[in-house]
């Protein structure tokens, strides 16, 4: 009965339009959702917007492809000591929303040591151990602070992906080209491994240098101000939030198709339980924008042009 129900619903829809029709098959059936707001991927910024929205009296509901949310935190447990140690995710700027979040959880942060027990480099192409001795040496703290100088002129470039018209000619010319006008050779390497997903950091635009290496994290360098989980278990985070959203996240779940219309968002998604059917008010999309991750996604040529320019190296 309510599957008949459920197909007739269906067929209502190109009829009556989503809201009528898939309320009333909601009614009788539990493989559709009925959410104020569906979001793709559970790594930091869909668990954070699924948390918080949920705070503020929203209904969520979260899809996250892995077995567990996360993205890019990596939290191993060794089997004898139960001792953790993070290997993706590590550190946390000591800022409000930062602070907040892991408050609201009872999972207790701390003072973070890069560099807990011996250094050792080695050249990754050939095995090689390098000594320290060879690596670019330089007054890293005048560099950085001349940095800051740079950045101070530019106050409003961290709100979204608004700019000042006319683009200032420093935005478009590469960091390298950037580093030798303002003499920040001595900055160099250490803003390299601070930001290694950026592929050929020398080569990139400074505007995207400058939106990835903000003040707070420039005076983190400088003062050793980040922070990490007290028990080095930033999974923790993750798990905590999880078991809040119950079965509002679905985990190990794909979504195979998205219909976008004023009435709102339709997406289908297969999950370990079988497809569910979801109707939401309002889609976020928390994965990569790339057009190779968003073949679920009803895109229009505007949108289609605009992601096709977006890529990324490593992370
Ligand atoms: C090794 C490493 C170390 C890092 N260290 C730090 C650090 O110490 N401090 C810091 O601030 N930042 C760090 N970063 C950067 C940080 O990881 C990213 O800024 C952050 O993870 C971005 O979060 P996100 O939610 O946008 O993306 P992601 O973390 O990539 O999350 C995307 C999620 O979407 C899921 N997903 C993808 N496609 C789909 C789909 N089709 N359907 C459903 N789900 C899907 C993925 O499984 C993933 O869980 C590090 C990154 C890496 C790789
Ligand atoms: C975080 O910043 C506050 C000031 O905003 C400071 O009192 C606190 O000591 C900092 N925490 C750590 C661990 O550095
Ligand atoms: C390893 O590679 C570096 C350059 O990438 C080179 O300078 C060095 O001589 C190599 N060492 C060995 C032992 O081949
Ligand atoms: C999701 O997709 C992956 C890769 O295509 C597949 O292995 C997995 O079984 C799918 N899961 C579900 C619940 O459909
Ligand atoms: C993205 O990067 C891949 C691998 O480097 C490359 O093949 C592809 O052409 C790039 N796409 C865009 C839009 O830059």
């Amino acid at each position: 009965m309510a599957f008949q129900h459920s197909i007739l619903s269906l067929c209502f829809l190109a009829l009556f339009g989503i809201n009528k029709a898939v309320g009333d098959a909601a009614k009788l059936n539990p493989d559709i959702i009925t959410t104020d707001v569906a979001i793709i991927g559970g790594g930091s910024s869909g668990t954070y917007s699924a948390i918080r929205l949920q705070q503020l009296g929203n209904a969520v509901t979260l899809i996250e492809r892995e077995s567990r949310l996360g993205g890019h935190v990596n939290t191993y447990i060794d089997p004898s000591t139960g001792a953790s140690f993070d290997y993706g995710v590590i550190s946390f700027d000591n800022i409000s929303v930062v602070n907040n979040y892991f408050d609201y959880f009872n999972i207790p942060l701390a003072p973070l040591d890069f560099f807990p027990g011996p250094q050792v480099y080695a050249d990754f192409s050939n095995g090689t151990i390098v000594p320290a001795s060879s690596l670019p040496q330089g007054n890293l703290g005048a560099a950085l602070i001349a940095y800051e100088a740079q950045l101070a002129k530019y106050p409003n470039i961290y709100n979204g992906f608004d700019l000042p018209s006319p683009i200032p000619e420093d935005f478009l010319i590469p960091w390298g080209d950037f580093i030798e006008k303002y003499q920040l050779q001595d900055l160099a390497y250490t803003v390299f491994t601070f930001l290694q997903g950026v592929g050929n950091i020398l080569a990139q635009p400074t505007l995207y240098i400058l939106k990835y290496l903000p003040s707070a994290t420039v005076s983190n360098i400088l003062n050793g101000g980040f922070l990490t989980t007290a028990h080095h278990d930033n999974q923790a985070l993750y798990d905590s939030a999880l078991a809040k959203l119950g079965s509002n996240a679905l985990l190990s779940s794909n979504v195979t198709q998205i219909h976008r219309s004023k009435d709102g968002v339709l997406l289908t998604v297969s999950t370990p339980s079988g497809q569910k059917l979801i109707k939401a008010s309002k889609l976020l999309v928390a994965i990569p924008p790339k057009l190779s991750n968003l073949g679920f996604l009803d895109l229009d040529n505007e949108e289609r042009s605009l992601f096709s320019q977006f890529n990324n190296s490593y992370y």
